[in-house]
């Protein structure tokens, strides 16, 4: 069974803090994808992640450079997916190694890779309900997986 909290966030720092919190409960090697629109929060909670590793340096999202790594109480691989137009292309930066590592993975736009994870542990789905006229609220979701990875439908 999946374990499944549910947050909401009222400004950019409570996202952060959101992060700061979660970030406690990981563990090396865990997956955590990201999920949500543009401008829906997703570098703002993995900067907030950065953060409650120990990160000082966390720069933005790689939007253009696929990766970005960090050393933290563990290691960290920010991707962001946004840009790419074959999984092929990710094979090539050798994400396996990423993937299958001891560093923790925060995954923007995972949606290209989705079929090809195995283990995953967390899916984090960020909204933003624009029509609520809520400029600042976030709904986020995290899904936490078992143990041995079997994703469940
Ligand atoms: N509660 C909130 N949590 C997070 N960001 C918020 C919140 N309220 C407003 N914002 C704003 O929304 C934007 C979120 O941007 P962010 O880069 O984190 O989104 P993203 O999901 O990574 O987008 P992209 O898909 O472009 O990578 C920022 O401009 C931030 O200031
Ligand atoms: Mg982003």
């Amino acid at each position: 069974m999946a374990t499944v909290i549910k947050k909401i966030s009222n400004n950019p720092g409570e996202t952060l803090e959101i992060g700061k919190w979660f970030a406690g409960n990981l563990q090396s090697g865990a997956i955590v994808c990201l999920f949500g629109n543009l401008g829906s929060g997703k570098t703002t909670l993995s900067r907030g992640i950065c953060e409650g590793l120990g990160i000082k340096d966390f720069i933005t999202s790689p939007t253009f450079t696929l990766i970005n790594e960090y050393q933290g109480r563990l290691p960290v691989y920010h991707f962001d997916f946004y840009r790419i137009g074959s999984s092929l292309e990710l094979y090539e930066l050798g994400l396996d190694e990423y993937l299958y590592g001891e560093g923790v993975c925060l995954i923007e736009w995972p949606e290209i890779i989705m079929d090809e994870i195995a283990g995953k542990k967390y899916d984090i789905h960020l909204t933003w309900n624009v029509e609520s006229g809520l400029e600042n609220q976030r709904e986020i979701v995290i899904t936490e997986y078992p143990e041995n990875g079997q994703v469940q439908p």
